[in-house]
């Protein structure tokens, strides 16, 4: 192990880490043969769009994690922490996104004047220009000149179209909201050391404004909310780069999949598309059933004309999945649930299961000694290069009351359903955990 004890030279160390995941980073993007990205494009590079992440995003969790650590070293400490709180991103964000501002610059990629902007949003001239100003300091829309906003790579994102957006779009209206209530929530009497799902810091700011609902009442009872929320899981794939395991796992040897909780098939769409061999089963919630059909229609209608994919509603703590197939994947499901409901789950899936059966479990990586470690003197779960990955956390938490668990934690209550872990797979942000029937 090496031994930094000298301040300067761990900063020293710091910039070789820069240095060198930078330069990783641009031979990722020059790999593809378009070149890096540039500050000014205004439109994606190609690898913006790829599944196959990984190496990109080993190389970005060392460069933000280390450049982080750097300048929290070296900026005054009042700068670092009042950077935490001044920090109105999210809600300029939101702005830009409900008023479908880079929509309107998309037919002006030379920019357009803030107040035809604004006419053609409905909103204030001079606030708009505010918050796109603020915006551009980040790299998120670019004033060409003064009071002349374009879009940016950036910017994209918050199109309409845009999954990450949807995404996006979800967490600065609803989630900031259920954030706001956390300390009362840690000092009520009712909620402060309760892990039940009706004890949430949603529950509780919800409560405030009247409404009861759980959390998939309000999903059921929401088409829009609901359209967004399951359009911004598949930008949750984009954003956390999920989709590598469409390459990181042996597919070929696989003939049929069972996505339990599948959503639209933010997972399952695209590995009908790319194995075509394979039997699909999508099991969700009724009125998910239905939304799920209506995006497959859209986008792999290929599959339901060859009948290789099926649409069939159940309730996962009740009912069984279809029975003997060979993966069962549960992505985004156990996370929303406390460790009872969750083994529920995962008993009546051992119950589908056959002797070769496997389930996997895609989860955000919270550092456990299975994954990778990142080099000293770096904190070694990555610092702010894990930044998503322990938000997420956090917003399990705001929502559901529940959490991303840690590799231990998960084969406990695997093996309270009669499961037994066989194989990690390290995603960089997401790990993807293997488990067959135990055998005693
Ligand atoms: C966070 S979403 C994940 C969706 C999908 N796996 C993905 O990654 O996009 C959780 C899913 O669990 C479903 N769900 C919630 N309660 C359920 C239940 N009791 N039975 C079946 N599905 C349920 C929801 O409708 C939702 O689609």
């Amino acid at each position: 192990m090496t031994e930094f004890t000298e301040p300067e030279a761990k900063l020293e160390a710091l910039l070789g880490i820069i240095n060198s995941s930078a330069r990783q980073a641009i031979a990722e993007y020059k790999k593809t043969g378009h070149g890096v990205p540039s500050a000014d494009a205004t439109t994606f590079h190609p690898l913006d769009l790829a599944t196959d992440t990984l190496a990109l995003k080993k190389a970005t969790r060392l460069l933000e994690g280390a450049y982080h650590q750097l300048s929290a070293i070296l900026a005054p400490p009042q700068h670092t922490v009042m950077n935490f709180v001044f920090n109105y991103n999210w809600a300029c964000t939101n702005v830009a996104l409900r008023a479908h501002i880079a929509d309107v610059l998309e037919q002006h990629p030379e920019g357009l004047s803030v107040d035809r902007i604004a006419d053609a949003v409905g909103l204030d001239e001079s606030k708009t220009a505010r918050i796109l100003r603020a915006l551009s300091l980040m790299g998120c829309f670019k004033e060409v000149k003064r009071d002349v906003f374009a879009n940016t790579r950036l910017s994209l994102i918050l199109k309409s179209a845009n999954n990450t957006g949807c995404y996006a779009h979800y967490h600065s209206r609803d989630v900031s909201k259920y954030a706001g209530v956390l300390y009362e929530t840690m000092i009520d009497e009712e909620f402060s050391r309760s892990h039940e799902v009706d004890k949430a810091p949603r529950v509780f700011a919800c409560r405030k404004e009247g409404m009861e609902e759980s959390f998939w009442e309000m999903m059921k009872n929401d088409d829009e909310r609901r359209d967004i929320f399951h359009r911004g899981l598949i930008g949750h794939s984009e954003m956390m780069g999920t989709s590598s395991v469409l390459h990181q796992y042996n597919w070929g040897d696989v003939s049929s999949v069972v996505d339990v909780g599948s959503g639209i098939g933010a997972f399952s769409m695209p590995l009908a598309k790319m194995f075509p061999h394979l039997r699909i089963t999508n099991h969700d919630l009724p009125e998910v059933m239905v939304q799920a059909r209506n995006a497959w229609e859209e986008n792999v209608p290929e599959a339901l004309l060859d009948g290789r994919v099926e649409f069939v509603p159940i309730n996962f703590f009740e009912d069984i999945p279809v029975a003997g197939k060979d993966v069962y994947y549960l992505r985004h499901i156990i996370h929303n649930w406390p460790d009872a409901e969750a083994t529920t789950i995962l008993h009546n899936i051992r119950k589908a299961m056959g002797p070769n059966s496997v389930v996997l479990i895609p989860s955000s990586s919270t550092h456990s000694k299975n994954l990778a470690v990142a080099p000293e003197p770096m904190l070694p779960n990555f610092g702010a290069g894990s930044h998503r990955v322990y938000q997420i956390d956090l917003t399990m938490w705001f929502l559901l009351n529940s959490k991303e668990r840690t590799l231990d934690e998960f084969k406990t209550i695997a093996a309270a359903a009669g499961l037994a872990l066989t194989q990690v797979y390290d995603l960089v942000e997401t790990m993807v955990i293997e488990f067959r029937i135990a055998q005693n």
